[in-house]
């Protein structure tokens, strides 16, 4: 079984829709734990106006039944509260730093109207719910996702490594899911800063996934690349525009010896493990049972309540971008989409390797390799 999926909706169309194939029978749904992503998805300091108004919740509308899946297609549904799509008027002054401009020109298009309501990232809501339910499958197998920020608009936090440890009740406290307190604070002003200025911040966020076994992902075939599968998923996320995992950019500027993690084997536990993590989790396109450690920096939001110069489509002449509702920054909530896909890629690479078309199957398959790592 492949897990694929699409999304379907406009950001004031009346819903967003998502159909995600290949999640095997049996799987208990928690519909709560899918609306608490999407809760998490609105949060964060920094957004507009339209995550006052609306309150997503997910309805399950096919591929379940008793509350676990059958196997077949789920379909998630996402009510907007704010659908005004056709009521909205034309806007023909292109935002730069947006699909806006490039968008009619390819469509043939009057109004960039027909371009934005798609290329919101509205429609990632939907990637949240979809992603909550590869959540709880990979859930089953004890693996564990999430995301925390680490700069806001040149404000760094303090402390690179990750423990996975009593970290989300930290995050919780913190208005930008920032681990680093103080920090945190002071993001915070940076966004009412640069919200004051009419202006906009960006950032970045690190995601990371605990309890992957070692053998996801292949080196064979190019498009098998773990890493890779990630990464385009990351990148996918409207305003990223870096990716890197484990250490990254800095890799390429120390020696090798003080990239690579040495290899420990723990005979107690007979488990190989690294002294350090610096290759994010992944080696040769493969999981190595380490953490998986990808960070993204997203460059700010392109909307600006004091709008840069444009040029109206029409007359082409000169004018300022249009003006829409928008949030000031959004780091936060891209880490939280970060969390949604890569459970989703994660989950397609484990049906590719323990496959199976019920969790039981699956459960047998990946218990059988395990125990077989463990006699080795
Ligand atoms: C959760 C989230 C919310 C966003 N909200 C806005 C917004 O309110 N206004 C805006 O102009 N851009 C917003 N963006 C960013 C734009 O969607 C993004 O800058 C735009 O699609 C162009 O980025 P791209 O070149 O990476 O596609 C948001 C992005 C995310 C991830």
């Amino acid at each position: 079984m492949h897990i694929r999926y699409l999304t379907a909706g406009e950001s004031h169309g009346k819903a967003l829709v998502s159909i995600i194939e290949g999640i095997p029978n049996g799987l208990r749904l928690d519909t709560g734990l899918i609306d608490r992503e999407l809760k998490k998805r609105m949060k964060g300091y920094g957004r507009g106006k339209r995550m006052l108004i609306e309150n997503d919740k997910a309805e399950i509308l096919s591929g379940t039944r008793k509350g676990k899946t059958l196997g077949s297609p789920i379909a998630i549904l996402i009510k907007n509260k704010d659908y005004r799509i056709e009521a909205l008027s034309a806007i023909t002054s292109p935002r730069p730093g947006h699909a806006d401009l490039a968008g009619v020109l390819k469509f043939e298009e009057t109004d960039i109207r027909n371009i934005l309501e798609r290329a919101s990232a509205r429609e990632t809501a939907s990637r949240v719910a979809t992603g909550a339910i590869a959540r709880i499958l990979l859930g089953n197998f004890g693996i564990e996702i999430l995301s925390h920020v680490t700069a806001i608009g040149g404000v760094k936090a303090e402390g690179e490594k990750l423990s996975f440890k009593g970290i989300k009740g930290t995050l919780e406290k913190s208005p930008v899911r920032c681990r680093d307190l103080r920090a945190s604070r002071l993001m915070c002003r940076e966004i009412d800063k640069a919200k004051a200025r009419g202006d906009t911040l960006g950032g970045v966020f690190e995601v990371v996934a605990c309890g992957v076994p070692v053998g996801l992902g292949s080196y064979t075939q190019w498009d098998k690349r773990l890493d890779a599968a990630l990464a385009r998923a990351v990148m996918s996320i409207p305003g990223v525009k870096g990716v890197e995992v484990g250490s990254g950019f800095c890799a390429a500027c120390e020696p090798g010896s003080r990239v690579h993690d040495e290899i420990l084997f723990n005979g107690k536990l007979k488990k190989f493990s690294r002294r350090t993590n610096n290759a994010g989790g992944i080696e040769g396109g493969i999981s190595n049972g380490e953490n998986i450690v990808l960070r993204a920096a997203m460059k700010p939001i392109a909307t600006l309540s004091k709008p840069l110069a444009s040029v109206n489509i029409k007359s082409k002449k000169t004018t300022k971008a249009a003006v829409e509702r928008a949030d000031v920054c959004v780091v936060p909530s891209a880490g939280v989409i970060a969390e949604a896909v890569l459970a989703i890629e994660i989950a397609c690479a484990f049906t590719e390797k323990f496959g199976g078309d019920s969790l039981p199957e699956m459960k047998r398959n990946y218990e059988g390799y395990i125990k077989r790592l463990r006699k080795r």
